[in-house]
């Protein structure tokens, strides 16, 4: 009991501390109005008011949506001291009032809460599923991906007759067929698959939900009403997916009984079933329902992220088409009289990467991060921070940040030729992935499409903008939704090269 004399001084610098922190300042921001906030300041591109408030205020910002306390990072230094130093304690996400539907939020990856779920899964997705080892042995996966995209948009500009196709809807659609390969071994997207067609209904009108602001998310006490009835229509869609993928993973579970899925190739969803757990610490076996959502999440989180980036690299260089040719040129003298490009060509193609790094510099497809919340109380850069509130890292300000960037507005891939700046989260001018613990679990694997799918579309096809389309007044603003995505998608013509 002796220790009780540290007691009475412990209690007194715990207080003190306590007082000092309720005597520091809020970070500053713009006054708000009375219950709103600054719900209504914020405007329809939150992305880029938060930025321009940056020169008045400063890099860190304090806002009140609705009733939702908010810290929102503008700048590089803000950003570096908040990963390197604050990552612990916001390492919690904000969670949405969709995400609740059907107790998504508590078997999901990206919205766990902080902890031995958390921790456990995350394990096996970078250390088993996700680990250049593993993704290695599912180049051929890819590679058949990407053929079937290019057949699929050479049909589409048959059709066509020499207008511009959607492009982004082809790399959405191959990447969805791919995850699903990765993930259950199974072409969703084949026509002659039901439950792949209404999987993906479901998996629509999921990322539809998720991207609609929604007033309970900053009234909770509107919560209970739902009035959008956007957690209603979540909750009809969460359903249905869960109940196909309870489909695919019950027949999983029937194959391996019987020994069916010997000598295949293992799959995400053989290393869900199969994993065990010391039980101690961390999960003894995964539900079949975490098992269901997670299948869910991986489509969500790599599917419309993947498309948009393809969809502004694209859209850039048809913009500057000095950048455009270097890129062929690169192609082309790398691959010599091969036609298809293959995943061990991309080490040698240095400006198709620098194109892809600048390209998530200007666009990065969730420019805001996926949100984090405070554990505890946190004094960050000597402003207080609550706990509970919720931090937002603007990555498309920082991309543009212009005390570390020369030229922030301008598409200039060669900026990386003579730097060493990558965007695995250690250097905190380019997070398009996030960084520290929480950052993109699927880096690796969006790494590996990224360029591939990119080199293929340059290698296969000749690109002009769709007629329609005027390259000086082209309209370069984003719609937020899940991703940041064009606002006005992007019509292509693809005229199929002879090499
Ligand atoms: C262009 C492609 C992609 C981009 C830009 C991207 C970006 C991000 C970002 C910004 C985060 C939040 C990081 C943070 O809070 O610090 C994140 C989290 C995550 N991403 Fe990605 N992502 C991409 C592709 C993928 C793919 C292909 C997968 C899986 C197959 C994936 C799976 C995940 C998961 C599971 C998380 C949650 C991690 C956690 O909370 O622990 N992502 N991603």
């Amino acid at each position: 009991m002796g220790w009780l004399i540290f007691f009475p001084p412990l209690l007194f610098l715990l207080l003190l501390y306590k007082r000092s922190f309720l005597n520091r300042r809020l970070p500053p921001g713009p006054p708000g109005w009375p219950i709103v906030g600054n719900l209504f300041d914020l405007g329809t591109m939150p992305h880029r008011t938060s930025a321009g408030l940056r020169k008045k205020y400063g890099d860190i910002l304090w806002l009140k949506i609705g009733a939702v306390n908010s810290v929102v990072i503008l700048s590089t230094k803000a950003a570096t001291e908040f990963f390197k130093i604050h990552d612990h304690a916001f390492l919690d996400r904000a969670v949405t009032e969709v995400m609740r539907a059907q107790d998504f939020h508590l078997s999901s990856l990206s919205l766990a809460p902080y902890g031995p779920y958390w921790r456990v899964l995350r394990r096996l997705v970078t250390v088993e599923m996700l680990v250049n080892k593993r993704i290695k042995e599912t180049v051929s996966v890819r590679q058949k991906s990407v053929d079937q995209m290019l057949v699929w948009i050479e049909e589409e500009a048959e059709k066509k007759h020499g207008v511009g196709i959607h492009v982004a809807r082809f790399v959405f659609l191959m990447t969805f067929n791919l995850l699903g390969n990765l993930m259950i071994s199974r072409d969703l997207i084949e026509p002659a698959s039901r439950d792949g067609s209404e999987f993906f209904k479901a998996m629509m009108g999921f990322i539809e939900w998720t991207s609609k602001p929604n007033l309970a998310d900053s009234f909770p006490w509107l919560q209970w009403l739902d009035p959008q009835g956007l957690k209603k229509n979540m909750e009809k869609d969460v359903g249905n997916a869960i109940d196909i993928a309870s489909k695919f993973v019950k027949e999983r579970i029937k194959e391996k009984k019987v020994g069916d899925r010997e000598g295949q190739r293992k799959d995400f969803l053989d290393l869900l079933l199969e994993f065990e757990g010391t039980g101690k610490d961390e999960p003894a076996r995964f539900s079949e329902r975490d098992i269901n959502i997670f299948i869910m999440e991986i489509f969500v989180a790599g599917s419309e992220t993947t498309s948009s980036t393809i969809e502004w690299a694209l859209t850039e260089l048809l913009l500057n088409p000095e950048s455009m040719a270097k890129a062929k040129a690169e192609i082309t003298q790398v691959l010599g009289s091969k036609t298809k490009v293959e995943e061990n060509d991309i080490a040698n193609l240095p400006y198709l990467q620098f194109i892809i790094k600048e390209t998530l510099r200007l666009h990065p497809p969730i420019p805001f991060l996926v949100p984090r919340k405070a554990r505890q109380d946190t004094e960050f850069t000597g402003y207080r921070i609550p706990k509970n509130t919720q931090a937002l890292v603007n990555v498309w300000a920082i991309g543009r940040d212009p005390e570390v960037w020369d030229d922030p507005l301008s598409f200039k891939p060669e900026r990386f030729s003579e730097s060493t700046i990558d965007f695995k989260g250690q250097h905190y001018e380019l997070i398009p992935f996030g960084a520290g613990k929480r950052m993109c679990a699927g880096l690796a694997l969006a790494q590996r499409i990224l360029h591939l799918v990119l080199a293929s579309l340059l290698r296969r096809f000749d690109w002009e903008l769709d007629q329609s389309l005027d390259r000086e007044r082209l309209d370069m603003k984003e719609k937020i939704g899940v991703t940041m995505r064009k606002s006005e998608p992007l019509l292509a013509v693809p005229v199929k090269r002879v090499t």
